[in-house]
């Protein structure tokens, strides 16, 4: 039966343009797997802004549509194509963000085989995806906790272990209070580092500090807050997760200590801006972009993970039939963590 439909699957895709009013239930054939292909019966998807973006067009307006939005999810292996060995039926996985990206450093093949945009991603009940674009995960999470790992995950694995060589003793700034910062203040605290926090809400500083933010700084009261994390630090701090992008750029160049490093992850406050860069190199500062991570880096996160029975932080849970709202409240900004929609 190999490639025929057999069923169908109530998917959520982006049809007819771009806007989070196109985003529309829709029936698919839910075909058996080919060889070295699995299918897996989703049973939460974690949203990311760059989902938000996908769906308003705004990440890539040349996107062919219909597209299923959402990079990752978990769920439960349900049928295995021919030849298929790393994982069987029963198995708990999670989606690649990169299908393609086993590991080392990223390729154009690997760059294009994001789940979501361009391949069809998770807002569905089944997909069938490669063997190599699955993952077990840690045995004690959720799966709305499994969900979180993709992309939020292991972009903060990526920056601050992958990439970053963050250590004991060193100190980790991290930008607001999303998806990618928070699992950057579990992990840093976890490799223990300690860590700075920042954020517009003195109620989300708070539940930073109880997570084990050693410091805090409200980016709104305080617009230096570079400036703060240096002195804070001593000579700056080791370690930057930026997520705001060119707006807030020229702050963290101020955080950081001379040879440090700057992961450059997202664009949250623009993509663009007039930046004094003389710091940059007058300091030795070395600007790391990160995209993800690749499969040999989940695995490791995984096994840490596990390890230390970290649990993600999930502000708010919808059903599928809620899709919409779900997008609508990472939208507004408004929460702690991960937005998750259980299937
Ligand atoms: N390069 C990659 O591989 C990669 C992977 C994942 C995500 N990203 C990007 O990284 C960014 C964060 O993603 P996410 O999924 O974590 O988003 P998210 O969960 O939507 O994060 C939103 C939070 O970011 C904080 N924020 C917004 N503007 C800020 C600013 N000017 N300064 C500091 N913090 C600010 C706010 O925290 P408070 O409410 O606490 O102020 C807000 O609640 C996005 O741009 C996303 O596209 C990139």
């Amino acid at each position: 039966m190999t490639g025929e439909p057999t069923t169908t699957a109530r998917v959520f895709q982006i049809e007819g343009g771009f806007g989070l009013d196109k985003l529309s239930l829709a029936e698919r054939a839910a075909r058996e797997p080919g060889p070295g292909e699995v299918a897996v019966r989703v049973r939460a998807v974690a949203l990311n802004y760059r989902d938000l973006l996908m769906v308003r067009g705004h990440y890539n307006p040349r996107q062919p549509l219909p597209l299923i939005p959402c990079s990752d999810g978990a769920g439960e292996v349900v049928a295995v194509g021919p030849g298929v060995t790393r994982v069987k039926v029963g198995d708990r996985v999670a989606s690649m963000f990169a299908q393609d990206w086993p590991s080392g450093q990223p390729n154009k093949a690997a760059l294009s085989s994001t789940l979501g945009g361009p391949r069809d991603g998770m807002l569905a009940e089944r997909v069938v995806l490669p063997e190599r674009g699955v993952a077990p995960v840690p045995a004690h999470l959720e799966d709305a906790e499994a969900a979180t790992l993709p992309c939020a995950a292991l972009t903060a694995w990526s920056a601050l272990v992958t990439l970053g060589g963050v250590t004991a003793g060193d100190t980790v700034l991290v930008q607001g209070t999303g998806g990618v910062s928070i699992f950057a203040l579990q992990f840093a605290c976890l490799l223990g580092a300690r860590v700075i926090a920042t954020s517009s809400s003195d109620a989300k500083l708070e539940r930073a500090r109880a997570m084990g933010a050693w410091r805090t700084i409200n980016y709104r009261t305080t617009p230096d807050w570079g400036k703060v994390a240096r002195k804070l630090s001593g000579d700056g701090v080791d370690h930057v997760v930026e997520v705001g992008g060119a707006g807030t750029l020229q702050q963290s160049i101020r955080a950081v200590r001379p040879g440090g490093q700057i992961s450059l992850i997202g664009v949250l406050a623009g993509g663009a801006s007039e930046l004094n860069m003389t710091p940059v190199l007058m300091q030795q500062i070395r600007v790391q972009g990160v995209l993800v991570g690749h499969r040999e880096g989940f695995e490791a996160m995984c096994r840490a993970i596990g390890q230390h029975a970290l649990r993600p932080v999930i502000d708010r849970v919808f059903p599928f039939s809620e899709a919409r709202a779900a997008l609508e409240h990472l939208a507004s900004g408004r929460h702690f963590g991960k937005v998750c929609i259980s299937i």
